[in-house]
């Protein structure tokens, strides 16, 4: 097989992920997105690309962006009868030597196969509680491996069996735009008072500025609770790079009201917003967003609710703020699992995030209306390129004694990323 592994992974591509709204301007070109993971390496080599090359998701390798990034090596075939028993004895020959994350978003096909599965927090502690494994195998996407190997110690390697798997919400906020946005910030004397809260979903390049500069990461089961402690500390937040999650845990959870949120624009001048908003603001909030949350709508909540009388909208945070508002509970995939867990026989959700988790759902419990929240089909695409073939491929090859797709975060960048994790993982 040639390079390109598209035909082994059954991913439909959502275009939105790359070229959605707010994403991609025109302005932006190949040496943009190569800055968003400097600092960052990988054990294969960068080349940059043309933009075009980056629509191709799959195709050509552009370790600078989490997108298009092809397989270094030879995948079996999606269609191998012997792929599951080839994962079984490569999984038993690595033994404790290996362990193997699987978040809530991956494909059933891998989540068979993970020891721990988990929303983005767990497996960050999961991760850092891990101290004798040889090899984290993370079957979620880039950023979570990242945060991974920075929790991890240095003789532990990280490894993620297809680079493609990033994050389309994390390359929102790339390192040159946030730090001239405190640039910015500091040349109007609000920096000084203000602390960055940066979500998880984001490079380590993000994170490491937040630990530099008294900040904390956090997750969308820990938001509330970093943004409180947070303004105990300053009197603002600049919030990165999910708008979503931030503005509706300062309204919802915080009791903070939407004017007291200002919204910057990494693309304009001062994020487009005058000296006068920006000092009144409580919460500085970074214009990016999930492309598959963003999908929910407040007509699918009232349509829901007509064509199901009683049945309760469960959703998660990144979802826009006038969803949110409408649901009847809101949390982080952990957070969505334990609730239906929770619930009696009988009972009707309709819930609001990523498919194969609800799917999942929707099987595990069928004494229970399950529906998808959304009309259309509403896949990850770049979790969901993590798939049997590639864990597979990854597992193999470590047995074989080749270590691939190892993602590890370069020491000066490690050192402030971890400060921030460390005091999420505190607080
Ligand atoms: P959780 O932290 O809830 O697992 O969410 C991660 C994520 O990427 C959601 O889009
Ligand atoms: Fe990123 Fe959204 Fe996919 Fe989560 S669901 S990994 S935020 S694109």
């Amino acid at each position: 097989m040639g390079p390109v592994d598209a035909g082994a992974c059954v991913v439909a591509f959502d275009v939105s992920v790359v070229i959605g709204k707010d994403y991609l301007p025109p302005s932006v070109d190949a040496t943009a997105t190569l800055q968003m993971r400097e600092n960052v390496s990988m054990s294969t080599p960068v080349r940059s690309t043309a933009l075009t090359d980056l629509l191709l998701l799959g195709q050509g390798q552009d370790l600078g962006s989490e997108r298009g990034v092809s397989c270094t090596g030879e995948l079996p075939a999606a269609s191998d009868p012997d792929l599951v028993s080839r994962a079984k004895i490569a999984r038993a020959a690595l033994g404790d030597r290996a362990l193997v994350l699987g978040h809530h978003y991956q494909r059933d096909e891998v989540i068979e196969f993970a020891d721990v599965t988990g929303d983005s927090f767990k497996l960050a502690q999961a991760a850092a509680a891990q101290s004798s494994a040889e090899y984290i195998i993370f079957c979620g996407v880039h950023f979570m491996a990242e945060s991974a190997d920075i929790l991890t110690s240095a003789n532990q390697k990280v490894i993620l069996p297809d680079l493609a798997a990033g994050c389309s919400m994390a390359d929102m906020a790339t390192a040159n735009q946030v730090s001239q946005c405190w640039k910015e910030l500091t040349e109007i004397g609000v920096a000084q008072e203000t602390i960055p809260v940066t979500y998880m979903n984001s490079s380590a390049a993000i994170k490491s500025f937040t630990g530099e500069h008294g900040g904390t990461i956090c997750t969308s089961s820990n938001a509330k609770k970093t943004m409180e402690w947070a303004l105990s500390k300053g009197e603002k937040i600049l919030f990165l790079p999910d708008q979503h999650l931030g503005r509706n845990t300062a309204v919802l959870s915080l009791g903070l009201t939407l004017e007291d949120c200002v919204l910057w624009n990494p693309w304009k001048p001062m994020g487009g917003l005058t000296v006068e908003e920006i000092k009144a603001a409580k919460i500085i909030l970074w214009r990016g967003h999930c492309s598959v949350h963003g999908r929910f709508t407040l007509d699918s909540v009232n349509e829901v609710r007509k064509q199901v009388p009683g049945i309760k909208v469960l959703v998660h945070p990144e979802c826009q703020h006038e969803v949110v508002s409408a649901a009847d509970v809101v949390g982080s995939t952990e957070m969505i699992i334990k609730t239906v867990e929770q619930s009696p026989a009988g009972s009707a959700w309709a819930i609001g995030t990523e498919l194969n988790l609800v799917s999942r759902l929707a099987r595990a419990h069928p004494d229970k209306k399950i529906v998808f929240l959304d009309k259309t089909v509403c896949y990850c695409s770049t979790m969901n390129r993590i798939d049997l073939p590639h864990l597979v491929w990854a597992m193999e090859s470590l047995v074989e004694g080749h270590v691939v797709n190892q993602i590890s975060v370069a020491p000066d960048v490690a050192k402030f990323s971890k400060l921030a994790l460390e005091q999420m993982l505190a607080l």
